[in-house]
């Protein structure tokens, strides 16, 4: 824990809590459009805006990884018109995306499962940002469900027979950059709707009320300093009591 006069601004704060990767479920932005009156589209794509933002300023106060929930296994449901206006503002972010600097991007998830378009575009940024200094993982027709099974269908078919909580571990999308430390649900319902189940032990939650295109980075500080002030006891003991 930090006392507050140690904090002098958030990338110290940051720094010292030890926060490395926060994930963000980024809810509320069909509600958004509807209280204003419109399509529930304009609200994804408010929504998008709200993302840059955000990804943006986790890696100028020094956040390693920023994971987002985009678009999930269930969300297929939806009316066609909506999917595909998600879809339609995927392609258009990949453009801007490929102009960031120094972000990794990697898709989490069965993309390749959405059709030859979206897939194309989705390897499309993650091999022209390869080897950015900082990662941000997008959870696109993704499902927490669906990644533990596929990563024991990995495991079978490496012939395994006997699965360890590292071979799961080693083998869900996040492996290469470990579980999140933080994790963000605006649009004001307290569940996790299938988001990272393996990677979520013991991350911490933070809820907030506000829908995800009226998100700003204050509200991400006033969440940082809320992480900074836990006590992460992974079932041990508090060692700084
Ligand atoms: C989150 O916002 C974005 C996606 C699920 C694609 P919603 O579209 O779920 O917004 P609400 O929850 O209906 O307001
Ligand atoms: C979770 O939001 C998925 C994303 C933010 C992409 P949902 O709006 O799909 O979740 P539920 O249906 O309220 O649980
Ligand atoms: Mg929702």
């Amino acid at each position: 824990m930090i006392s507050e006069n140690e904090m002098d601004n958030i990338s110290e704060i940051v720094e010292k809590s030890g926060l490395k990767h926060i994930a963000f479920i980024m809810d509320g932005n069909g509600r958004w459009a509807t209280k204003r009156g419109l399509p529930r589209e304009f609200g994804h794509k408010a929504g998008a805006e709200t993302f840059k933002k955000i990804v943006r300023y986790c890696r100028s106060i020094g956040i390693k990884t920023a994971t987002v929930y985009a678009f999930s296994t269930e969300n297929i449901k939806r009316p066609k018109r909506e999917v595909n206006a998600i879809f339609r503002l995927l392609g258009e972010y990949v453009e801007e995306g490929k102009e960031e600097k120094d972000v990794e991007f990697k898709f989490i998830g069965a993309p390749e499962e959405l059709g030859e378009d979206v897939y194309k575009k989705v390897t499309e940024l993650e091999s022209v940002t390869k080897g950015g200094k900082s990662r941000v993982n997008v959870a696109f027709n993704y499902g927490g469900r669906a990644e533990i099974v596929h990563a024991v269908n990995k495991l079978l078919k490496d012939n395994k027979t006997v699965i360890t909580e590292d071979d799961i571990s080693a083998n869900v999308y996040t492996s290469d950059v470990g579980d999140p430390d933080l994790i963000i649900r605006t649009g004001n319902e307290v569940r996790i709707s299938n988001f990272l189940l393996w990677q979520c032990a013991y991350s911490e939650l933070y809820f907030s009320e506000t829908l995800w295109p009226d998100f700003s980075t204050d509200e991400l500080d006033k969440a940082i300093m809320d992480f900074s002030h836990r006590s992460r006891r992974w079932g041990g003991l508090d060692t700084k009591k």
